[in-house]
């Protein structure tokens, strides 16, 4: 019996693509880039290829991962130094004449290789108070209308990859301002909130006292990188900055308050005490 050869012979069409992958590897201590070839194969995205180089190449290779769906906001990562997900970024896309670079979120501190500590994110969360809702109506339900159900749903379309929080120049480039920015991804569930119909807590002081709504200065990096194509600066953080700034900066509507005998707007201090952490620290032990 013959046997066909299908080796890919030189010159031939059918010789196999390969494409390099710039892989960053190391851990807290420090590390470096690898270089990874591989075939090219159709169709596949950079997590695909990822694991690729972890199956044949690299075993110890630490990448995060959970959905390949573009859902769980787990695989998150700078691919040829633009964040993005490995499991929505088409290796086609990609110039694979060049060597494409995949390194960690520069934002969070490293773990290992591609694999980054993004707990900042988690605290940051804890810090937000959840929905304090009004009375229901008297035959016992919720209503709101259409238009801010829609508002909600675009926030709510999040996936939580903080990809964002990783782009925001406020704390990709400053440590030092983590504790006093909450970040896009958090100031946008401010504004959720702020903007809810059904919710009773101002929170205008709280964005500026402690979330630090006045450090973005609104340059859209973080709506640019949302893999869900929320409006992140137009519809939450912008409307959230003018809200503060009624409570903040506008002496028409202090005076107005001040005559009309308006309720203040609630303390950073009062908001506090409904957090989490501000729950637990007033229960009695
Ligand atoms: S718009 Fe604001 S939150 Fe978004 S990346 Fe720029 S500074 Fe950060
Ligand atoms: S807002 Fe967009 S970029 Fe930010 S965490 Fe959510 S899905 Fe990711
Ligand atoms: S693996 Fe879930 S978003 Fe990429």
């Amino acid at each position: 019996m013959s046997v066909e050869n299908t080796q890919p012979q030189v010159g031939d069409d059918t010789q196999q693509k390969q494409v390099t992958l710039k892989i960053w590897r190391g851990d807290a201590s420090g590390g470096k880039f690898v270089d990874y070839t591989l075939d090219y194969l159709d169709g596949e995205v950079v997590l695909d290829a990822v694991h690729r180089v972890q199956s044949e190449q690299a075993p110890d290779l630490g990448v995060r991962w959970n959905c390949k769906a573009g859902k769980c906001g787990s695989c998150s990562s700078e691919i040829n130094g633009k964040p993005s997900l490995m499991c929505m970024t088409r290796m086609s896309t990609l110039d694979l004449e060049e060597p494409i670079t995949v390194s960690p979120m520069r934002t969070f501190p490293i773990i290992k290789d591609l694999v980054t500590d993004v707990s900042f994110n988690f605290e940051v969360a804890k810090k937000i108070p959840a929905l304090q809702p009004k009375p229901r109506e008297k035959d016992g339900t919720y209503r709101m209308s259409q238009i801010d159900i829609d508002r909600g749903q675009e926030f709510r379309k999040c996936i939580e990859c903080f990809l964002c929080q990783n782009v925001c120049h406020v704390i990709r480039d400053h440590e030092e301002n983590k504790p006093n920015f909450a970040g896009p991804r958090f100031l946008m569930r401010i504004a959720e909130l702020e903007m809810h119909p059904l919710d009773t807590l101002d929170r205008r002081r709280y964005a500026f006292d402690v979330m630090g709504v006045g450090y973005c200065n609104i340059t859209k990096c973080c709506t640019e990188v949302c893999p869900e194509h929320i409006h992140i600066t137009d519809n939450a953080i912008i409307p959230l900055k003018e809200r503060v700034v009624d409570v903040r900066f506008d002496p028409v509507a202090w005076l107005g308050r001040t005559i009309l005998r308006r309720p203040k707007p609630t303390s950073s201090e009062e908001v506090i005490k409904l957090t989490p952490a501000g729950r637990s620290a007033n229960t009695p032990s």
